[in-house]
């Protein structure tokens, strides 16, 4: 195999919904995928249904994307394992919608430190290594359309999400002279278990593959061209 076969990648919050599609994605194109989450049970369960789906490579490892050192160790394994860094999908994320004047302040905690500085924090560990790449690395951002739409009940996750788009479009600025492309992917509503206590959504909504398809085309590009925000919208959302 060429090494741009053996292309690597990180994949941050990819033990279920929108990250496992992702994963699956990659690893079914012949990527090495390196998946990581909270949780060391949920990494092997995800590891376990993921070897299958070859040619490419999988491995675990737990993450929590608020703390740097956990961000640090998870994209060096990667570097360690695949000998090199193309692609970093920052993915975790979690959302608590309420409105503000109920909102705990954990709650806007936990969303800022997962969805804005979980990213900050793995782009970081992740540049030096895309940097080195002679191919040039991509970082890509799952954003939502939440990253330009605010709603009711969405004070700490439109924050988050308007941030990642801020700081998506910046880190792009900073970067692309050193040939990394960075992207966000803002999808509509995807069935995943992210809405938690919601009832399915049923066929109208996207699908986590959904999202993974757009990022394998997005990585199709020649390095010259360079999508940097891709909106993804449900073709017949109900009552809209
Ligand atoms: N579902 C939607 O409608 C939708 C729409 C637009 C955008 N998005 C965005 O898409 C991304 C994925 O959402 P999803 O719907 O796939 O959610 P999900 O089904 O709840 O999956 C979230 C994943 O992130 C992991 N995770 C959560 N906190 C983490 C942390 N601190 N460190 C590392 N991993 C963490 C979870 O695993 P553990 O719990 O084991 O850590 C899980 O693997 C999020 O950024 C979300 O904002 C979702």
């Amino acid at each position: 195999m060429s090494p741009r076969e053996e292309r690597m990648a990180a994949v941050t919050g990819s033990t279920r919904g929108i990250g496992f599609g992702v994963a699956k994605g990659l690893v079914e194109d012949g990527w090495t995928v390196l998946v990581g989450s909270r949780s060391q049970e949920r990494v092997d369960e995800a590891v376990g249904r993921l070897e299958g789906a070859g040619p490419g490579r999988v491995r675990g490892r737990v993450l929590d994307v608020r703390r740097r050192e956990s961000c640090r160790a998870f994209v060096t394994e990667a570097v360690r394992w695949g000998g090199r860094l193309d692609l970093l999908v920052n993915n975790a994320g979690v959302g608590r919608f309420r409105p503000i004047q109920e909102m705990a302040p954990e709650d806007w905690e936990l969303q800022i430190r997962t969805n804005l500085d979980g990213v900050f924090h793995s782009s970081q560990a992740a540049i030096p290594h895309l940097m080195e790449n002679e191919n040039g690395g991509w970082i890509v951002n799952v954003g939502s359309i939440a990253s330009r739409t605010a709603i009711a009940g969405g004070a700490a996750y439109n924050a988050s999400k308007f941030g990642l788009l801020g700081l998506t479009e910046a880190m792009m600025f900073d970067l692309r002279q050193h040939g990394i492309r960075v992207t966000i992917v803002m999808p509509g509503s995807v069935e995943t278990e992210f809405h938690d206590g919601e009832p399915p959504g049923g066929s109208w909504k996207l699908q986590a593959e959904d999202v993974a398809r757009t990022i394998r085309d997005l990585l199709a590009y020649p390095h010259r061209a360079h999508p940097s925000r891709i909106e993804l919208r449900p073709t017949r959302p109900p009552g809209k």
